[in-house]
């Protein structure tokens, strides 16, 4: 046996050694295999081994909570209370009314072409279905549908103050329902403009 080489020794053991390394390896993958075993439906919750951020105390909407008084999470803002950018201090602005509570006679913004072709676009999108695009009442529901809507072109809307048509897109009138929520107050202004100008050129 001493005239065996270092390099004849390691050819006889090396099957020996590749068989080791090759269970190793078959465990290392079945346990991959495990750790991923995720998948097949089953009744019970997945075995969670690193529950990490899964699972934070933390109250859901409409939860019960015993720490308010209430005994509910969500907590009404204190009064007073004014969301960023919505501090709404010039109330003609927002209601179309003065402090005394009268429509404002003109619209409380600069007027101009770019506020106009805004309004115009606004009120081809809002408004169009019921006044027509002129303004005349004539629009795609009375035409097709018979729904009386107001000709915006009458004496008597040409002399409403610009609060006053202000207030209706805000708050509806009658049939027509309120744009409060889809037209923002500064897009309200912009058609007011626009209607003021479709009066002007149906003269
Ligand atoms: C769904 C149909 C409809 C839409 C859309 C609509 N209106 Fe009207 N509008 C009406 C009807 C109907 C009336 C008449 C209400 C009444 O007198 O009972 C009216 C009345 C009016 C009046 C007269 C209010 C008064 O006091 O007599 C104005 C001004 C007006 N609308 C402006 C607008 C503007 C501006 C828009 C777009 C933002 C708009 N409307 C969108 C149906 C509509």
């Amino acid at each position: 046996m001493s005239g065996n080489s270092t390099a004849e020794k390691e050819q006889i053991e090396r099957p020996a050694l590749w068989r080791s390394r090759a269970k190793v390896m078959a465990l290392c993958s079945a346990l991959l295999l495990l750790a991923s075993c995720r998948g097949w439906p089953s009744e019970r919750p997945p075995v969670h081994l690193n529950p990490n951020m899964d699972k934070q105390p933390k109250y859901l909407p409409q939860a019960q909570s015993r720490f308010f008084y209430t005994g509910a999470a969500m907590q009404v803002p204190v009064p007073g209370t004014v969301a960023r950018g919505e501090l709404r201090e010039n109330e003609e602005f927002y209601t179309g009314k003065s402090f005394w509570g009268f429509f404002v006679p003109k619209i409380p913004m600069e007027v101009n072409e770019g506020l106009i072709s805004r309004g115009r676009e606004r009120y081809q999108i809002y408004c169009t279905p019921c006044h027509g695009e002129r303004g005349d009442g004539h629009g795609m529901l009375s035409e097709r549908a018979g729904v009386r809507t107001a000709n915006l072109l009458e004496e008597r809307i040409r002399e409403m103050p610009d609060g006053r048509i202000y207030y209706v897109i805000s708050n509806g009138v009658g049939l027509m329902p309120s744009y409060r929520y889809p037209i923002q107050p500064r897009d309200r202004w912009a058609i007011v403009s626009h209607v003021r100008r479709l009066q002007q050129e149906s003269n």
